[in-house]
């Protein structure tokens, strides 16, 4: 059996910070983030709203798009860099809140790489048989993380939530896939938990040592690296070449980074969908709530061919060619 794609929603909070919003935060302009990053907003949860709020409107809209009820899931993963608690697990909370009550539940962690991550594991238990609808949520409300006095880092951030549900198939689903890991440079983008480390409590502006700390420019360039290569890589196993392709769905962090893997990989923009200018970098969010709306925008049709691709904190990074 294989994992095929049976439903999918997305949910982002009301409330928006412009490139201008921003402006009042820190000492930057509209002009230098939209030529920098090509984004213009970022969606930002209440002070009220977490994770799992969002992660639970994007399952429920997930269910409605597949038409099945939350008790017919067998499994949730949930990626999420910014939970709720450490325990439960957002995944847990997201459980009760859509009552399915016959599901497996547990969250992962793999920075802006977690959804395609999620979708790998998930690809697993359906393939073994053990499973046959498995949900894989991608939640970040990274505005709760971030230094809104570092410049280099809160232009970039927003919160979002996407939910996909994956259903055993005789047709193709999820057909190959490529993920790993350089924890050597782990150090490059980093938000502490328990560890007390001076060192790197004093690298952030705010001192707070759960806000998310970047070296910007390296984490670019690995992660146009690690985005060319694991796209390639999905392609080869199959024996595909990277025309076979129909859409090209990358996690949404910088215009930059796209468009410099796209001349790596020689393919036109074109086949790349991205939505970066309205959401931001929204971490594990960012994979689904872009493959959501590349269906509802027709640009992602069923029985295309297309790659999911996330890079990120850990370092990580993880592909998938897949079959919608
Ligand atoms: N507004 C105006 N100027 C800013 C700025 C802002 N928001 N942020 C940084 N700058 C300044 C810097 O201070 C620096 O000034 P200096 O030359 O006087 O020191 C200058 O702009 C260039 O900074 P630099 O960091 O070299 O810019 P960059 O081209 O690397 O772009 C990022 C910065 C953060 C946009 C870019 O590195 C990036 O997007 N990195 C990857 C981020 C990412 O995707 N991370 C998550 C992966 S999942």
């Amino acid at each position: 059996m294989n994992a095929k794609i049976i439903g999918m929603g997305h949910y982002a909070p009301q409330k928006v910070y412009t490139n201008t919003d921003m402006e009042k935060f820190v000492e930057t302009n509209d002009e230098w983030i939209v030529q920098r990053t090509g984004i213009k907003q970022r969606h930002i949860a209440a002070d009220d709203e977490f994770t799992t709020d969002l992660a639970t409107k994007a399952a429920q809209k997930a269910l409605e798009n597949a038409g099945i009820g939350a008790e017919e899931l067998d499994l949730i993963i949930l990626a999420t860099v910014t939970p709720d608690y450490f325990t439960p697990s957002c995944s847990c909370v997201v459980q009760k809140n859509i009552n399915a009550k016959n599901a497996a539940a547990f969250d992962i962690n793999a920075a802006c790489s977690g959804f395609v991550t999620g979708t790998v594991i998930a690809k697993q238990f359906i393939e073994t048989g053990l499973y046959k609808r498995v949900m894989v949520i991608g939640a970040d409300a990274l505005s709760k993380a971030t230094d809104y006095t570092d410049r280099s880092t809160c232009i970039l951030f927003g919160d979002a939530a996407g939910a996909v549900i994956y259903g055993a198939s005789e047709e193709n689903g999820v057909m190959s896939i490529d993920i790993g890991a350089n924890g050597a440079d782990g150090d490059k983008l980093t938000s502490l938990a328990y560890r007390y480390d001076e060192e790197e409590i004093n690298m952030r502006l705010s001192k707070n040592p759960n806000h998310i700390r970047m070296a910007g420019s390296e984490v670019m360039n690995f992660a146009v690296r690690a985005m060319t290569k694991a796209a390639q890589r999905v392609c080869k196993e199959k024996g595909f070449t990277i025309n076979d392709v129909d859409v090209i769905i990358p996690h949404q962090a910088n215009i930059r980074i796209i468009e410099s893997a796209a001349k790596l990989l020689k393919v036109d923009m074109n086949k790349i969908f991205t939505n970066l200018e309205f959401y931001g970098n929204t971490s594990s969010a960012s994979v689904p709530v872009a493959m959501c709306e590349a269906v509802e925008q027709g640009v992602l049709k069923r029985g295309d061919k297309f790659i999911i691709v996330g890079f990120g904190g850990g370092l990580t990074w993880g592909a998938a060619l897949i079959e919608y």
